[in-house]
């Protein structure tokens, strides 16, 4: 007996979406055996019809707007894949309302209207699945919603932006500054012409929202995701940070320890050169994730790009086909936290570089405005340099409250043997 066919309208044909209609024929028969269904694409609208065309699309499969997708009563299933967020995002509620299931990549669309959007899906009883939109090929919210389900997850760690990490991994490889190594990741695509998306951590946010959303069943606004960047970043901080033991990568931080209350952030962050995320390197993703019950698990894989992309959205697209519901158990889930922490909140360790002169009683000083503010020191280094200009010291210190540490940093800034402005980035020790 053969198996039922399942229509598919594909809107946009960039990156992603030459991936799905290559694959998606590829493995046509494989996912047919596995689902019991034949996904099928019968319309695609795309913005630049020559680059459907190049790639075998049929001129007659090709309609001029999504609205074609969304009207056409053989079509099950619309795979949003243009980006952007307002189009995205009309497209979307159009289809759920029109009775089809969607299946998106799309990490800015959901971080800024995911809440809105899942509550569409369940009113019309559809599903809107976006694995592909965090960490490209690693199935990360399949193990968040199934294999993980049975866990209360205390903390995630990821590096989700490939670009940052290229830039770092180079940076520390080769001796050389963001500056130099971001027009190589230019030239090798793994940037975008206008880089701010990536490198001011604003991607990596999207995707800790909507993991924060899938783990918690809570939202968190963009303006309240804290998201600091790796552009002031120095290859001279890569080097201590590894003289004391450190990598320092771009993560996204999302704890629930304290009961009901969040922390989530994005940062630049020192991690122990022991931990197994500091051995990711280059374009690869990673997210740690600690489970009150599976204890440690650890997912690597790749992050962007056509084909690893693609893997998910086609995961997306057979869970369809199986007919299994699974965001209606995340979705119908009370919210687990009712507090989101503010950056001042957070409890964090910090690496602290100073540009001192080169004096005896300098550190004294130093300490004794930490120590009034309750922060202690755990590690000091002071490499040996004659600069007239002062001289670098580099101070590890213990935990400390953002707030406190802050006022600590602005009055060792106006002491007369220090020159502002400090150099500081958190550092994790994966201890929670
Ligand atoms: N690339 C990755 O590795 C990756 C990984 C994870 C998630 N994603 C997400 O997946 C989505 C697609 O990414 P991508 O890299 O494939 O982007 P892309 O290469 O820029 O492709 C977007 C496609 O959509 C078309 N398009 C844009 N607006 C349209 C409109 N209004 N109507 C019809 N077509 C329209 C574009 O047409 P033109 O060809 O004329 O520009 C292009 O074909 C994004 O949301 C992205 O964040 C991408």
């Amino acid at each position: 007996m053969s198996e039922p066919v399942i229509n598919i309208g594909l809107a946009g044909f960039g990156t992603v979406g030459r991936g799905v209609w290559k694959f998606l024929r590829s493995q046509e028969d494989l996912l047919a055996c596995r689902t019991g269904a034949r996904l099928k694409i019968s319309k695609v609208t795309t913005r630049t019809r020559s680059k459907a065309l190049d790639q075998g699309v049929p001129e007659s499969m090709l309609v001029p707007s999504w609205k074609e997708l969304v009207s056409d009563s053989q079509i099950e299933i619309i795979v949003e894949l243009m980006g952007g967020v307002q189009e995205a995002r009309e497209l979307v509620m159009t289809a759920l309302r029109s009775g089809k299931h969607v299946v998106t990549a799309n990490k800015a669309l959901l971080a800024a209207h995911g809440e809105e959007l899942l509550g569409i899906a369940r009113e019309q009883g559809k599903k809107l699945l976006f694995e592909a939109s965090v960490a490209g090929g690693i199935p990360i919210l399949k193990a968040l919603q199934e294999g993980l389900v049975a866990n209360h997850v205390k903390s995630i760690h990821g590096i989700i932006n490939g670009t940052c990490n290229y830039i770092l991994t180079t940076m520390r490889d080769q001796k050389r500054t963001y500056e130099d190594v971001l027009v190589d990741a230019k030239r090798l695509g793994y940037a975008e012409a206008d880089e701010a998306l990536d490198v001011d951590g604003y991607d990596t946010a999207h995707k800790a929202a909507v993991l924060a959303a899938l783990a918690y069943g809570v939202w968190v606004p963009e303006a309240k995701l804290f998201t600091q960047g790796i552009r002031s970043i120095q290859q001279q901080d890569i080097a201590f940070a590894r003289q004391l033991g450190y990598e320092v990568k771009l993560l996204a931080i999302i704890k629930n320890d304290l009961e009901e209350t969040l922390e989530i952030r994005v940062n630049p962050t020192l991690i122990p050169l022991t931990h197994v995320l500091a051995s990711v390197d280059g374009v690869f993703n990673a997210i740690s994730l600690r489970g009150d019950v599976v204890g440690d698990a650890l997912f690597y894989g790749r992050g962007a790009g056509e084909a690893p992309t693609t893997s998910s959205v086609l995961a997306d697209l057979a869970e369809i086909a199986k007919g299994r519901g699974r965001q209606e158990a995340a979705s119908f889930c009370k919210p687990l936290v009712k507090k989101v922490l503010q950056i001042e909140e957070i409890i964090s360790r910090y690496y602290l570089r100073l540009t001192i002169e080169d004096k005896p009683g300098v550190l004294a000083q130093v300490a004794t405005v930490l120590g009034v503010h309750g922060i202690g020191i755990s590690s000091v280094i002071q490499p040996e340099t004659h600069e007239e200009n002062g001289v670098p010291l580099i101070i590890m210190l213990h935990d400390a409250q953002e707030q406190k540490f802050v006022e600590a940093v602005k009055e060792i800034e106006k002491l007369k043997v220090v020159q502002a402005p400090a150099v500081w980035i958190r550092v994790e020790d994966f201890s929670s």
